[in-house]
């Protein structure tokens, strides 16, 4: 039984899986350690058909999600499968969750059964992410900008129509001072998803950063069809999905649910369990660090490394690297903060890196 003093964060991943994908190289035959949270960014490496795939979180809730988002793909076709987790309309989520439990191991079973409304409303929209950014989406910013507005901010038009969209009509001082209000301290300190967030980040110059950030977003044409930035200014993805959602990606990750394992506990710990891995999906965990704590980490991911093996993760608020603090251990091969004709819908991330581990 999950312990009760853990809760349900994210129900979705707010990370680019494209970019993930895209990235992380060829991993055919390898064996893949990838952090959970809302489990679809796990469930598109599927399509690079590792021999194993470890899905690690220390929070048994998101391994409960994603036992549930596993139980669903087996059995549903894609249309239902949408319907079901809230992407698309759907009246019996219930009765659809009623046929599914049988799948779900006793924990998991044990914590859905008693979760009725959040199923019935989509899981996706349940944990504390999704439900104050549908909050903001709902109350927050239509006070700046009418639902018309963000509809022509993501509609189809040319780079120099977007630019100037946004230089114009979007970016204006209720925009602005909404961002400012908004993650300012001290409010930033209330609506960040986990507590321990801000431990290593004073929180001041949070707004101006994702004002840089929206600005070089926005104003590009990749904005309009992202569907992270659909679900922050409506509540919902629209016709925008994730990669794993997607028509072409849907059934061969469905085909290879059977190299999927689940890891609950730090990443480090799943070492002793499964030796040495060949890629990371690492999402940003290593902001919830102490320098300290970090550089011991990274030698921990050195040891659980083979030779050659790639790691993913994404940087938001506070700069960590791997190949800065163990650079005889890992070699960068892309960082967008240099590199930044790379795009990535979560434009709310200060970088993407991608090092690989190297013996120098
Ligand atoms: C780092 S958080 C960030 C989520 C991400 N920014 C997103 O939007 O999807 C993702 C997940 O990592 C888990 N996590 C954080 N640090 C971890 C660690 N050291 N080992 C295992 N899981 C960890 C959390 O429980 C959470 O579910």
């Amino acid at each position: 039984m999950p312990k009760q003093r853990h809760r349900l964060t994210y129900a979705n991943c707010w990370e680019d899986a494209d970019l993930l994908v895209s990235r992380l190289g060829d991993i055919r035959g390898e064996k893949a350690l990838s952090i959970c949270s809302g489990g679809e960014n796990s469930l598109s490496l599927l399509c690079g058909e590792p021999a194993l795939l470890v899905v690690v979180d220390k929070n048994p809730m998101q391994l409960a999600l994603f036992e549930l988002k596993v139980a669903a793909l087996k059995s549903l076709e894609r249309e239902e499968f949408l319907g079901f987790l809230g992407y698309w309309e759907s009246a019996d989520r219930w009765r659809v969750y009623e046929l599914l439990r049988g799948d779900l191991g006793p924990s998991a079973r044990a914590y859905w059964d008693r979760q009725r409304v959040p199923l019935e409303s989509g899981v996706i929209h349940t944990g504390r992410v999704a439900r104050t950014l549908r909050l903001l989406a709902r109350f927050v910013f239509p006070l700046v900008h009418s639902r018309d507005c963000s509809r022509e901010l993501m509609s189809r038009k040319s780079a120099d129509e977007q630019a100037h969209f946004f230089r114009t009509v979007w970016d204006n001082r209720r925009w602005r001072a909404m961002v400012r209000a908004l993650f300012g301290k001290p409010a930033i300190f209330l609506i960040s998803p986990e507590r321990d967030f801000f431990e290593f980040h004073s929180g001041s110059g949070v707004a101006d950063f994702l004002l840089e950030k929206s600005r070089r977003h926005l104003s590009s044409v990749a904005a309009q069809e992202n569907h992270i930035l659909h679900y922050l200014l409506f509540g919902n993805f629209g016709q925008h999905l994730p990669h794993f959602a997607r028509e072409e990606n849907y059934d061969a990750i469905k085909a290879r649910l059977e190299v999927v394992v689940t890891h609950e506990g730090m990443v480090e710990t799943a070492f002793p369990t499964f030796g040495r891995f060949d890629a990371f999906n690492l999402s940003n965990i290593f902001e919830y660090k102490t320098p300290e704590t970090f550089e011991a980490l990274a030698g921990s991911m050195a040891a659980g490394a083979k030779l050659g093996a790639r790691f993913a993760y994404w940087n938001v608020l506070v700069a960590r690297s791997l190949s800065a603090v163990q650079p005889s251990a890992f070699r960068n091969r892309l960082d967008t903060d240099r590199d930044r004709s790379v795009p990535d819908k979560g434009w709310h991330y200060s970088r993407f890196l991608l090092d690989e581990r190297v013996d120098l």
